[in-house]
């Protein structure tokens, strides 16, 4: 049987507790849509009053660092996301590649611990308008995967992958269903070389870049997508349950 398809919000760096409400109107909303599995990332400062209110959404991290507890001043690990009730943590996003200058190898030190702290991991790639101008984007999104991807026992337990060109985020411009159906039938291949087709089969690719409303059943509907990582369009639970009612 196919896996649900999967609406995650990214709220990034926003969100005090003012927005618990949202979540709360997010949650009681979700109970509707069963066909749906629906999950927020909210900041970590809100992981634990999320987790609280939530009864039907999943709540997670959008980033943790790699190491055991110790001196790292200012960081925050996989089991400590783990015990404020994050059951999923983002990891690989552009915006952390970018902003802390995360490599692949950086990527797959988290992705382990991640999996040691019992988490599920949603794996972030995505190529800039320059690569995809340039005819590359293929290659360095699955040379993305292929440098983070760990071995995993089974990869449908613990692994999303979550497709996002970096030129759609925040934009307003989303990839054409053609280029988006091209790279998820790709990252799709790579999956069952790694895995195995069986193994492989369950993995959900989510496709993110100004998903909205307006937008998401026609990208939910594109082939190898599997749901939608929403970024700006998750802190309004209006505009969120938009797209999940796109996705039902
Ligand atoms: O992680 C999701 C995010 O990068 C997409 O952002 O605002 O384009 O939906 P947005």
């Amino acid at each position: 049987m196919a896996e649900r398809p999967y609406i995650v919000g990214n709220w990034k760096m926003n969100g005090t507790r003012a927005m618990l409400s949202e979540a709360r109107a997010i949650d009681r909303a979700a109970q509707r849509y069963m066909k749906v599995e629906v999950a927020v990332a909210p900041p970590y400062t809100l992981i634990h009053a999320v987790h609280k209110e939530a009864e039907q959404i999943g709540v997670g991290a959008q980033d943790c660092h790699a190491g055991p507890e110790g001196a790292h001043t200012g960081d925050i690990n996989a089991p400590m996301v783990a015990d404020a009730g994050a059951k999923f943590v983002i990891l690989g996003h552009s915006e952390r590649r970018q902003d802390h200058a995360e490599t692949n190898e950086c990527i797959n030190a988290k992705i382990e611990s991640a999996i040691d702290a019992g988490l599920r991991v949603i794996l972030c790639c995505g190529e800039t308008l320059e690569t995809r101008d340039a005819g590359k984007a293929e290659e360095f999104v699955l040379g993305q995967l292929k440098a983070a991807l760990p071995k995993f026992e089974d990869p449908a337990e613990r692994l999303t992958v979550a497709y996002e060109p970096i030129w759609a985020i925040g934009t307003g411009r989303t990839a054409t269903a053609d280029d988006i159906a091209a790279m998820h039938g790709a990252i799709r291949q790579l999956l069952v070389d790694t895995y195995g087709e069986e193994a492989s089969a369950m993995v959900r690719i989510l496709y993110g870049g100004s998903v909205k409303p307006e937008n998401a059943r026609e990208i939910l509907a594109t082939p190898e997508v599997g749901g939608a990582l929403v970024g700006g369009a998750s802190l309004s639970a209006e505009s969120f349950l938009g797209i999940v009612v796109g996705a039902s």
